[in-house]
């Protein structure tokens, strides 16, 4: 059984891996400073597992970083802590820089200074370095990359991006050894960075940077404080209120949902291997469009039907979705939706 390091382990994705660690006994510490817009108390850290040691450190502070590496001397690092605003990343553009890229190279200075090598190091990435990914142009076939979607276009309800015969266009499915990256917000950039910053750290110093491209993860746990949260975390708080779920765009925004058991299994899958450098895609498998996983969500909290509202947001893609599920069975959407709407009811 190794020592493990988590970063932003008191979050969402990192309070289930933590738990899930501990139960395969592992030892496990916590570097999270519980970021007040994703935590408005400290009962993340008191519903750690028992033996869960917990640092509240930033990661933007490098001395104490280097306290918890020399101390612990982690074989596995677990990287979670992150700004994760899409479209807060847009007007906050330094401070997402500032942790999620300044926050990643700061870990691995600290592993140079203490003179550690960890044998793995895990990142959830994200789906969002793909941008709007690869489309088929309908009228030859052939697949282009519109990149990013501008006001003059989404003003005018051009919902999908232009292709260059002018012909309708559809989505291709994000796979990781075929689709470009091509950032269409700063968050996706950071997380790109990321990428590229533990890839080649791991490579030079012998060790192995398996990195998880999440699609949407949605499910009991995601802070519903936090106004730039998931969508469908957004979605429930509204329902739940009895309020009509505004839809964006037309509703046909497409998302691939993936439940989070099924990406705390992916990320502690990753974290127990050791063989060299990794990257994969981890979603379902299926494009859901937002409308249908707002029906669902209203129809399991008794709230009016959504509404689709023509509203959008700036640096939002329309389509995304994995390839596939890499032959893993995953939480069917309208059951994980109804646990999610359970949750936040207290029906769980
Ligand atoms: N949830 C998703 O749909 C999704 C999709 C793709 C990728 N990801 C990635 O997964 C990771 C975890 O996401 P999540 O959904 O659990 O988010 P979250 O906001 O619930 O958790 C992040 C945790 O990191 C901590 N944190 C933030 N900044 C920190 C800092 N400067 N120093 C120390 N701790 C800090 C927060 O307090 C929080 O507990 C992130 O890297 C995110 O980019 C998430």
């Amino acid at each position: 059984m190794s020592t493990v390091l988590v970063t932003g382990g008191c979050g969402f994705i990192g309070t289930g891996v933590v738990r899930r660690l501990v139960a395969d006994g592992h030892t496990v510490v916590v570097a999270d400073h519980l970021h007040p817009q994703v935590h408005p108390d400290t009962s993340a850290v008191e519903a750690l597992p028992a033996g869960v040691i917990h640092h509240a450190v930033d990661v933007t502070h490098a001395p104490s970083l280097d306290s918890i590496v020399r101390i612990h001397r982690p074989e596995i690092v677990v990287h979670l802590a992150a700004e994760t605003g899409t479209g807060q990343s847009l007007t906050e553009a330094s401070r997402h820089g500032m942790v999620n890229v300044v926050g990643t190279t700061n870990l691995l200075d600290s592993c140079t200074r203490a003179g550690h090598v960890p044998t793995s190091i895990v990142l959830t990435s994200s789906r969002a370095v793909y941008g709007e990914g690869a489309w088929i142009d309908e009228a030859d076939g052939s697949v282009f990359y519109p990149g990013q979607r501008v006001p003059e276009d989404l003003d005018a309800e051009l919902w999908n991006p232009r292709s260059p015969s002018g012909a309708p266009s559809r989505p291709v499915a994000n796979e990781a050894d075929v689709t470009e990256p091509r950032p269409t917000n700063v968050y996706a950039a950071t997380k790109l960075a990321q990428e590229h910053l533990l890839t080649s750290w791991c490579t030079a110093m012998r060790s192995s940077a398996h990195i998880l491209r999440l699609q949407n993860v949605y499910g009991p746990g995601q802070s519903p404080t936090n106004s730039y949260t998931g969508v469908l975390t957004y979605f429930a708080v509204r329902a739940t209120a009895g309020l009509p779920i505004e839809v964006f765009e037309d509703g046909d925004i497409g998302r691939d949902f993936v439940f989070i058991d099924d990406v705390v299994d992916e990320v502690v899958r990753a974290a127990e291997r050791s063989d060299g450098n990794s990257l994969v895609d981890v979603g379902s498998g299926q494009r859901s469009t937002i409308e249908s996983a707002a029906h669902i969500i209203a129809a399991a909290a008794g709230a009016p039907s959504p509404v689709v509202t023509g509203a959008y947001r700036l640096g939002d893609v329309r389509s995304a979705w994995a390839a596939s599920n890499a032959g893993r069975p995953r939480t069917p959407l309208d059951i994980g939706l109804r646990e999610l709407v359970d949750h936040m009811v207290g029906r769980d």
